[in-house]
């Protein structure tokens, strides 16, 4: 087994932690990014929804890690054994994670990321074309469209706060004459932050039969992830492990038959040229030499994490939160989107959120709003539609004639028009000097404080780069491709 490292460093800070520090100093905290006029800046990374900077734990775990390296199972020698043993502390330590018995009936299969893992259970579900999933408008593009090519979906719809109820999903799963073969759902939204009532959702869906997936992609990060699910599909890249892993977890006696979502080594028993005795899972599920770096980070991720402790998080978060959306619905021209921004700001009751904001400033394009936060402030947010279309058509509150009038433009591949908003997103390595960095550079941008230079909006993207003869700016923004409206 991978030796570990202690991890001590959070666990006792947080019994003194100040809300308005970081809870984690993450690899990169304190770099100076370029900014325009030639100077640098501190960058405040907003945009933790989307990607995390890694925890030193795991950077480090990496590290001691490289000598090491080998081929998981698929070697004698002594590296390739520590490999093996690494990896498959891994998958114990993410069943466990998961709330899992390591000895249990469930399996964790180890795969890129969300989207694979959900990609790997629509594959694996064998459903008819005539089966019914059941899914929700506030999902991300990982958790609509798989199952678009291999059933029929009917979705949950929210309402104009972004948020639907456990009786909204009940009606769902009720509706038509056929039992739904599955219930795929967020665990937590990327673009508003909400957290549905996700243990009350599975208990209903399991009262009528229908197995439920969560997709916990942005959940893992910030909560417990829910132990009733029957699956669980994350990443680790957003859960401060960035070295490309990520996992599907679910019953192994799904994955004991039929064929696997890739063919080749490693997933086999016997092979003739034309035959196949397929492993039994979770190897016959990892076909390929797996990902032995993104299992070591998880595995840490998970020990800082644990390390920290979920109250910590939790209470770290929720003074972000507040701090995040009363500072921005202070702001004279800026909406909040979803629950948070419901009530005049005030929030829904009961509808709890995680430390995102979504939101929009009169008068600015959002791209231009995330171009300026960037290049004036190094203040890293993330704009567009998030890849979850649907939902912030939703919360934009558009129709479909909106949406045609721009879909002619899109399909022309001019993307200067695509709706959308800005996204600022915390976690772990967040101050509360980040939120209020976020806020005064927003008061500054909503109160028309002109920019230095220009800014140009670039038609195949959609984003705006300032028009500077600073030597290095432009076009290497350009050549960078920042492309973060597409999705
Ligand atoms: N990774 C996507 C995001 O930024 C879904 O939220």
């Amino acid at each position: 087994m991978e030796p570990t490292r202690p991890v001590t460093a959070a666990s006792e800070a947080h019994s003194v932690h100040d809300p308005a520090d970081a809870l984690a100093e993450l690899v990169g905290a304190g770099q100076l990014v370029p900014c325009l006029g030639g100077v640098e800046r501190v960058a405040v990374e907003l945009d933790q929804a989307a990607s995390t900077q890694s925890h030193p734990v795991v950077a480090d775990r990496v590290a001691e890690f490289l000598p090491w390296y080998s081929s998981v199972h698929r070697g004698a020698g002594f590296r390739s054994r520590r490999a093996t043993a690494a990896y498959e502390a891994a998958r114990r330590a993410m069943l466990s994670f998961a709330g899992r018995d390591e000895d249990g009936p469930d399996v964790a299969i180890l795969c890129r990321n969300t989207t694979e893992a959900i990609n790997h259970l629509a594959y694996r579900l064998r459903l008819d074309p005539s089966d019914v999933v059941v899914t929700t408008v506030v999902e991300h593009h990982a958790n609509l469209l798989p199952w678009g090519r291999i059933a029929q979906r009917r979705y949950v719809e929210c309402g104009t706060d972004g948020t639907f109820t456990t009786g909204d999903v009940i009606a769902a799963l009720d509706a038509g004459h056929r039992k739904p073969a599955l219930l795929a759902i967020t665990g937590a939204s990327n673009v508003s932050g909400w957290l549905p009532p996700i243990t009350e959702i599975i208990s209903a869906a399991h009262e009528r039969g229908v197995p439920v997936l969560v997709d916990a992609a942005q959940l893992a990060p910030h909560r417990p992830l829910p132990t009733e699910a029957d699956f669980l599909a994350l990443s680790g890249h957003k859960f401060y492990a960035p070295f490309g892993s990520g996992a599907l977890i679910g019953p192994r006696a799904l994955f004991e038959t039929g064929d696997p979502f890739l063919a080749g080594g490693g997933a086999v028993d016997l092979v003739g040229l034309d035959e196949v005795i397929w492993t039994a899972p979770p190897d016959r599920e990892e076909a390929g030499s797996p990902n032995v770096v993104g299992a070591i980070a998880l595995h840490a991720a998970i020990d800082a994490l644990g390390a920290i402790g979920w109250d910590a998080v939790a209470d770290h978060e929720r003074a972000l939160t507040g701090r995040l959306h009363r500072g921005l619905v202070a702001i004279d021209g800026v909406h909040l989107l979803g629950p948070a921004g419901a009530r005049n700001g005030a929030g829904l009751p009961g509808a709890e959120t995680l430390p995102v904001a979504a939101f929009t400033v009169d008068g600015m394009h959002h791209a231009l709003v995330a171009a300026r936060l960037s290049a004036e402030y190094g203040i890293a947010v993330r704009h567009g539609c998030f890849c979850a279309h649907p939902y912030v058509i939703r919360l934009l509150g558009m129709d479909e004639a909106a949406v045609d009038a721009y879909r002619t433009e899109v399909l022309a591949g001019d993307h200067r028009g695509i709706p959308g908003a800005v996204r600022a997103s915390a976690g772990l390595g967040t101050s509360g000097n980040d939120i209020d960095s976020l806020i005064s550079a927003v008061s500054e941008l909503a109160a028309g404080t002109p920019p230095p230079v220009p800014y140009e909006q670039d038609p195949g993207t959609g984003d705006f780069f300032p028009v500077t003869d600073e030597p290095g700016w432009r076009n290497a923004a350009a050549e960078l491709g920042a492309a973060c409206s597409r999705g």
